[in-house]
């Protein structure tokens, strides 16, 4: 390999992060959130760019220490180039040139969303291609065809909000922080799936669409609210764990309608709403169903990390690609 250990940094959104992939291992793995935007109810790009600007040189150090790694081992550093926020994505990028300048390594600009299927093969090297991938973040929501590691088609997608937004802006209706999905998750361990249904787009095909399934919360719980000022309070775990539910057995239905089509020969589930319990056992049980494999990274793959960063750089560093220093993040794509 000619690439043998590669730094991943990752800056698209408000998690800055560093990690050390070595010959097929992962030896550090570091992110730090950005505990500033919980008082805003969401990102705040400004704040988020400035908050990267703090945490990405100590982020790089501590991933170096932990990985017991001179930076001058280092043979190339891979970053996200997009899509993400431009302010944010930028800190990582002028990381990633100054670092390899200094340290005279190529780089290799990384799409967020290819390294959130890279994740998948980071336990899993070799998986059976073809992989269906759902993948599923705050930004996006997808089912993709993945035909080799970096070679993926798109077969669906949502058509407007994605299923992180419904998770984040459902949680906002009851009164819970950001980010929601994590806190809908806990409470719903405690509720009734089976109480409350919430509908979600009836679109066709493989897309989605979950714009209607928060207004469904929203006007389910101004009704009952006009009934009892403490519907929400009385019944929050049931709510959550209806609301959830509702979300799951959506994405699990398209994903089945997939598997159907497209016959793929595993599964993977992929981005931050795959850390979701209940929807990581939705899918085992549709691999069983389907005598299918499924591939479910481990937690910290899940979320936005820079481990999934340095696997996809790997690859594509392997294929022959590398970035230029001109090169400028883009927002979108
Ligand atoms: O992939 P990610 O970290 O960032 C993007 O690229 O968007 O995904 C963040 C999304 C947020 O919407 C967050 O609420 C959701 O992932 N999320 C969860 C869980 N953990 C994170 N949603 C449901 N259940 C969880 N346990
Ligand atoms: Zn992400």
């Amino acid at each position: 390999m000619q690439y043998s250990t590669i730094l991943g940094i990752e800056s698209s959104c408000d998690d800055t992060a560093a990690a050390i992939w070595q010959n097929g291992k992962i030896l550090a793995n570091i992110t730090a959130g950005q505990a500033v935007h919980e008082q805003f109810g969401g990102v705040v790009p400004e704040l988020a760019s400035r908050a990267h600007q703090s945490n990405i040189i100590p982020v790089i150090e501590i991933a170096l220490k932990k990985a017991g790694i001179d930076g001058k081992s280092i043979d190339a550093i891979a970053f996200t180039r997009g899509p993400g926020l431009t302010g944010s994505l930028l800190v990582g990028i002028n990381a990633a040139k100054g670092l390899a300048m200094g340290w005279n390594k190529p780089m290799i600009g990384v799409h967020h969303l290819q390294a959130h299927v890279s994740a998948l093969f980071i336990d899993n090297p070799n998986p059976q291609f073809p992989v269906l991938c759902l993948l599923v973040s705050g930004g996006h929501t997808q089912l993709l065809l993945v035909k080799n590691y970096m070679d993926m088609e798109i077969i669906g997608s949502t058509l407007d909000d994605a299923a992180g937004e419904a998770f984040d802006k459902g949680a906002k209706l009851l009164g819970l922080p950001y980010p929601g999905g994590p806190h809908i998750d806990k409470l719903s361990k405690l509720g009734n799936p089976k109480r409350f249904h919430f509908q979600a787009g009836r679109v066709a095909e493989l897309d989605f669409s979950f714009s209607g399934i928060k207004t469904s919360l929203l006007y389910f719980i101004r009704d009952n609210k006009e009934e009892n000022p403490n519907f929400i309070s009385e019944n929050l775990q049931d709510i959550c764990a209806g609301y959830q539910n509702s979300i799951i057995e959506y994405l699990i239905s398209k994903t089945e309608k997939a598997i159907q089509q497209h016959k793929p020969a595993s599964i993977g589930l992929a981005g931050g709403v795959s850390a979701n319990s209940g929807l990581r056992t939705a899918f085992e049980n549709l691999s069983e169903k389907h005598d299918i494999n499924a591939i479910v990274p481990a937690f910290e793959y899940c979320t936005d990390n820079a481990a999934m960063i340095a696997a996809a750089g790997h690859y594509l560093l392997e294929s022959g690609e590398s970035t230029s220093f001109n090169a400028l993040p883009f927002a979108r794509g």
